[in-house]
Parts: structure tokens; C-alpha cells; sequence
């Protein structure tokens, strides 16, 4: 398997850190890369990371309006997500995440975009009702 360790790409200062997880061999496909499945469940726990915090309480994924897998993920790359609120409504709010990935047992020597991903969530009160979101800087 040929890995690429060398580039170097990086999020844009305005987003925040906020997931870091090293996928196993039970994350594979059958070409032994990691599962696209695996990645979108990981990119949906991030915007909900920064959902949750934003709105002080809980939120649902209600779309996901863009996801692009551009690299593939290895087993035992370390891929961290970071994201940015984009949009905030009355119930919803906007979020952009990306993701990067360090090539296995050589974190420090190149960091790659795997992904980018734009999800709406929206807060509730309880399953299936919204509850208003109080905007903030
Ligand atoms: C999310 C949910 C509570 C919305 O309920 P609702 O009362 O029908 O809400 P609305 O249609 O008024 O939409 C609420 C907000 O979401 C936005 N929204 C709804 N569908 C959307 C879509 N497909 N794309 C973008 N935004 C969307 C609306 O524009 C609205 O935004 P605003 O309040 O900021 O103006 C309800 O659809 C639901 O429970 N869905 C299931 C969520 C779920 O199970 N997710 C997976 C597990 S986390």
C-alpha cells in the first residue's frame, strides 16, 4: 500500500478543533481502506461537538448538505476534525467540517485533507421538537 506522508494542508484559523480518532481494522472496506461510513459517523459527531457547545443543550443532524471524500484514510492514521459555524437560524445552525489525517506511525511528518462536509442540526427540547437558539458572538 502506498502512503503519502509528505504534504502538509491545514485548516483555516477560523476553525476549531474538535474530534481526534485513530481508526482500527474492523473500520476497513474490502480494498483496506477506512470505510466511508466510519468517516461521515465521525464528521457527524464533530458538528455535533460544536452544536451542542454553541447551543448550550442537544441538537439532531437534520441534513447534510455537501460531504466529499478526497484521500483516503488508512487504518491507524490519526485524523482530527475541525469545524466552523457558518449559519445561525432560529433552530438551526450551519456547520463545516473537515478533516485531516496523519499518516500511521509518522504523525509528524505531513498532514492531508481527507474531507469536507457542510451539516444543518437542529436544536430541540426533546426528540422531533426544535427549541429556539439564542445567537452569541
Ligand atoms: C429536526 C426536526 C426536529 C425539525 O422539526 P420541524 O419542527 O419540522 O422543523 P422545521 O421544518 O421548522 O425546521 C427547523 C429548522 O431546520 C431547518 N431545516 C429543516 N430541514 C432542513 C434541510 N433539509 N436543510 C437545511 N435546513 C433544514 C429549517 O430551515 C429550520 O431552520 P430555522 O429554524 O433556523 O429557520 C425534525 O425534522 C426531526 O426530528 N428530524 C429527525 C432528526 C434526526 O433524527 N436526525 C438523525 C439523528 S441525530
Amino acid at each position: 500500500m502506498s502512503i503519502d506522508n509528505r504534504e502538509n494542508d491545514t485548516p483555516s484559523s477560523s476553525m476549531k478543533l474538535l474530534l481526534r480518532v485513530i481508526p482500527r481494522p474492523n473500520e476497513t472496506n474490502n480494498t483496506g481502506d477506512i470505510f466511508g461510513g466510519w468517516l461521515m459517523s465521525q464528521i457527524d459527531l464533530a458538528g455535533a461537538v460544536l452544536g451542542i457547545e454553541y447551543t448550550e443543550g442537544p441538537i439532531v443532524t437534520v441534513a447534510v448538505k455537501d460531504l466529499t471524500f478526497l484521500k483516503p484514510i488508512y487504518v491507524y492514521d490519526l485524523v482530527s476534525f475541525y469545524g466552523e459555524i457558518t449559519h445561525v437560524g432560529k433552530s438551526s445552525l450551519t456547520i463545516h467540517i473537515e478533516a485531516y489525517a496523519q499518516r500511521r506511525n509518522v504523525f509528524h511528518s505531513g498532514t492531508l485533507k481527507v474531507s469536507d462536509a457542510i451539516l444543518v442540526y437542529v436544536a430541540v427540547e426533546k426528540p422531533g421538537v426544535k427549541r429556539l437558539i439564542s445567537k452569541r458572538d
